[in-house]
């Protein structure tokens, strides 16, 4: 028997990146998977198929995950079409990284509001679902940023910490109804969002990692499978990193 057979997953911003490696990786343990994005596009085309392929139900739905109204809308819909949802991964998320002094209101309001207000609507949205069935795996995507902080981002580690704080919150919350909540704090991984930093940035982390490399998507997704799974039945509260050793 697989480790998410038939259970029902819900993974935001899953077109490419982390989202799209932890909806494959749950997928292929049997789990069925929901994924939204900001767009229906040939990314979400193309992971439809590649979920079909592994013989679970997929599909993808376009909502902004920042937006409370489309949350509640999206979250119906995948209600009436998967009839429930057992675990649930908050993963969009942005950047918008500049030093304080050059910040926007904007940059600021954009990173928080997709990054940190995203993590609420949903799981403010799934929560009724979970609470009923007394079961539940919420993963927050936070980062080893929102532990330590990092000079220029301080929107983007705002949000993340603001996630450790929301997680453990939650976790205490709904914890004596069978609802677990942890989050991730993965360090480097390599996808779109990183592949636009400077090459000599890059360098810089991965010679900073114990572990000598940048992780991969399917890094982070081993460890939602964990989490998913009944093999993390006594796991809540807590932040996990996944950064080859960079955060100690
Ligand atoms: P990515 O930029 O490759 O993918 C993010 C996905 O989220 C995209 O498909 C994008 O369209 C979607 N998205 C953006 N805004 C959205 C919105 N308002 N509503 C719905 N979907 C939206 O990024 P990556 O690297 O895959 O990151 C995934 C998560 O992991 C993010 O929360 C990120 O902050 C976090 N993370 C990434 C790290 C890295 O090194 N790549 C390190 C630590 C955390």
């Amino acid at each position: 028997m697989k480790l998410l057979e038939g259970k029902v997953a819900l993974v935001t911003g899953a077109n490419r990146g982390i989202g799209r490696a932890i909806a494959l990786g749950m997928a292929r343990e049997g789990a069925h998977v929901a994924f939204t994005d900001l767009a229906f596009d040939d990314n979400t085309k193309s992971l439809e198929s590649e979920l079909a392929s592994l013989g679970v139900k997929g599909k993808g739905y376009a909502s902004n995950a920042a937006s409370f109204t489309e949350t509640e809308e999206v979250v119906k819909q995948i209600t009436d079409d998967f009839e429930t949802v057992d675990i649930l991964v908050n993963n969009a998320g942005i950047t918008k990284d500049t030093l304080l002094m050059r910040m926007t209101e904007d940059q600021w309001d954009a990173v928080i509001n997709v990054n940190l207000k995203s993590v609420f609507n949903f799981t403010k949205a799934v929560q009724p679902i979970m609470l009923k069935k007394k079961a539940g795996s919420i993963i927050n995507i936070s980062s080893v940023v929102g532990v330590a902080g990092n000079a220029g981002q301080a929107n983007y580690a705002a949000s993340k910490a603001g996630i450790i704080g929301f997680t453990k919150s939650v976790a205490k919350e709904v914890g004596s109804r069978n609802i677990r909540c942890n989050a991730l704090a993965p360090g480097f991984i390599i996808t779109e969002m990183t592949d636009k930093l400077p090459e000599e940035v890059k360098e810089n982390w991965i010679k900073n990692i114990p572990l000598r490399r940048g992780g991969t998507p399917e890094d982070v997704a081993n460890v939602c499978v964990f989490l998913g799974s009944e093999l993390s039945s006594y796991v809540s509260g807590q932040v996990i990193s996944i950064c080859g050793a960079m955060q100690t």
